[in-house]
Order: structure tokens, then C-alpha cells, then sequence
């Protein structure tokens, strides 16, 4: 077990997983605690849920878990007071929740759009709104939010409202970061390209079948300079570091974890 986040509270929301495995969410919250964190795992699926609460304890972490829908504020409240009550303090909020869908506009229905939205950027501006109040009382504070390169480039097809979601994210993070950076409280995103999750191996299963998977999970992976898509473990060390006091003159930015796609202009073509 390593020191990097010894005596800090921390809340990881969505550290359930939409299909069984190691989601980004359920990897962060296994490594927070690994790192010293005491953690307050939430996520809308209680058997996921419980399963990352007893990965941990079964690994030596101290965790408590709240089942909770993150499009409600009042459930995101109770989520801080649960933290506070448990462990004391509020030190870092680690916001997982979100959700691609494909469609451009002509395609994603008005519902689905609203949807999108409430899922992958009014939870996030909830989880700010709950536990800000208490981090300027704590005088200090982390947030860090999992974004996607969908919200500051074209992702190759049209996910539509997912992309406006996630921009508005970073859009979100960079005014918390700046209204509140001079009473101690920073909020950083990690910017993922091609993740390989465990929703992912479903989600594209049911498009292309079992037969297909393998070629597109590789098609996928060769998006990236690297040639591979990044690990859930990529992503969770991007945000440990965000977590930790060791980023603390880093606010108001952008973690890319993606191999190096948003950094190329193109691929050779001679
Ligand atoms: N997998 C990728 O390629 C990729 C790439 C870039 C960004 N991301 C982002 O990373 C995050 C995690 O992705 P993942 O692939 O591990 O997905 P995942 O679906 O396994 O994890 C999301 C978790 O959020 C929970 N959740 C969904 N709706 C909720 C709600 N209303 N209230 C509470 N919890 C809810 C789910 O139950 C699940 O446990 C998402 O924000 C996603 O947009 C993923």
C-alpha cells in the first residue's frame, strides 16, 4: 500500500461498473484507497457498487458506500454529509459519472440530448454545488472530473450531445478551479481518448458481434499514436496524481490520456 493520499477523505462517484469487470471508476477507488485514501464509493447500481465496497475492504482500505443517482442534487448532498460523517472531512471529489451515445443533431432526440446532459454535466455541477460549501469551510479541496478528448475534439463519428457534455465539463471544472482557487480548492480534469472498459467490450459487442470484436477493439486502439487504447490503470495514475498533494500548483487544467492523438495532426500518408 503507498502513502500518496494518507489521511485525505475521498468521494469517488460512479466506482460502480456498467458490466462486469474493472471500470475507470471501480480502478480509482481500489487505487485511492490503496494510496491511503479513505473512501466514499456512490454510484445507481448497487450490486457493482458493493462489489468495488468489498474489493477494498478485502484489500486493507477503509470504504464506505452510498447507493445514489448523481442527476440529484439531493442525493449528492447526502453523498458529502455520508463522507463527513464517516471520515471527518471532504478532501477530494473523484467525478466518474458519464456516458457516451452516438447521433449527431438530426438523429439524438430531444429527450435523449436533455439525458446526456443531465448524466454527463448537471451531475458534475451537482457534486460541486454539494460539496463545495463544505471545502471552503475545510479551507481546501480537490475536484477532479473524467472528461473525454470527445469534448475538445471530433471523436470520428458524431456522439453529439456527449461531446457538448463534456466540453461544458471542462468548461465547468476551469470556473470552479478559478472562483475558488484563492480559498484552496483546485478542480482538474483527466481528458481520456479510447478507453478499454469493460462497457466498451459490451457496448461494442452489441454493435459488431462476438466474431468482430477483436478487429475493432484493435481498429480502436490504432487511433492512437501508440497503437493501443489506454488501460483503466492509464487513466486511474492520471487521476491519483491530479488527487494528490503532488499536483497542488496544478488548477483549471487538462490531463490528456491518450497516447498522443490530440497532439497529431495527421498521419503520415507517403
Ligand atoms: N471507456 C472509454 O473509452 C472512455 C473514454 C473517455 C472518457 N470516458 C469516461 O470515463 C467514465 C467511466 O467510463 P467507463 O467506461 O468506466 O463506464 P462505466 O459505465 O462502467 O462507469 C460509469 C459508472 O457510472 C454509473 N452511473 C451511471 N449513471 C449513473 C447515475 N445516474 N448515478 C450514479 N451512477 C451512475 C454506472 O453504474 C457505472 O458504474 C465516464 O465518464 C466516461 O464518459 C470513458
Amino acid at each position: 500500500m503507498g502513502g500518496r493520499l494518507q489521511g485525505k477523505s475521498a468521494i469517488v462517484l460512479g466506482a460502480g461498473t456498467s458490466a462486469p469487470g474493472m471500470s475507470i471508476g471501480r480502478h480509482l477507488a481500489v487505487l485511492f484507497a490503496r494510496e491511503g485514501a479513505r473512501v466514499l464509493i456512490a454510484d445507481v447500481d448497487p450490486k457493482s457498487l458493493q462489489e468495488t465496497r468489498d474489493m477494498i475492504r478485502n484489500d486493507g482500505g477503509i470504504c464506505e458506500a452510498e447507493v445514489f443517482d448523481a442527476t440529484r442534487l439531493e442525493d449528492q448532498e447526502r453523498c458529502v454529509a455520508a463522507c463527513q460523517t464517516a471520515f471527518g472531512s471532504v478532501d477530494i471529489v473523484q467525478n466518474v459519472i458519464g456516458r457516451g451515445g452516438p447521433g449527431g443533431p438530426r438523429e439524438v432526440s430531444a429527450q435523449q440530448w436533455r439525458d446526456s446532459l443531465e448524466l454527463n454535466l448537471t451531475s458534475a455541477f451537482f457534486a460541486c454545488k454539494a460539496a463545495l460549501p463544505v471545502m471552503e469551510k475545510q479551507g481546501g479541496g480537490v475536484f477532479v472530473h473524467i472528461a473525454s478528448v470527445a469534448g475538445i475534439r471530433y471523436p470520428g463519428s458524431p456522439s453529439i450531445s456527449y461531446q457538448c457534455a463534456k466540453a461544458g465539463l471542462i468548461a465547468l471544472s476551469r470556473g470552479v478551479a478559478l472562483e475558488f482557487a484563492d480559498r484552496g480548492i483546485r478542480s482538474n480534469c483527466v481528458v481520456p481518448g479510447n478507453v478499454d472498459t469493460p462497457q466498451i467490450v459490451q457496448r461494442l459487442t452489441a454493435m459488431h458481434g462476438a466474431d468482430k470484436l477483436e478487429t475493432v477493439m484493435k481498429r480502436r486502439g490504432q487511433n492512437s499514436p501508440q497503437g493501443r487504447s489506454a488501460t483503466t490503470q492509464d487513466v486511474a495514475y492520471a487521476a491519483l496524481f491530479l488527487a494528490s498533494d503532488e499536483s497542488g500548483h496544478i488548477n483549471g487544467t487538462e490531463l490528456v490520456v491518450d497516447g498522443g492523438k490530440v497532439a497529431q495532426c495527421a498521419k503520415p500518408y507517403a
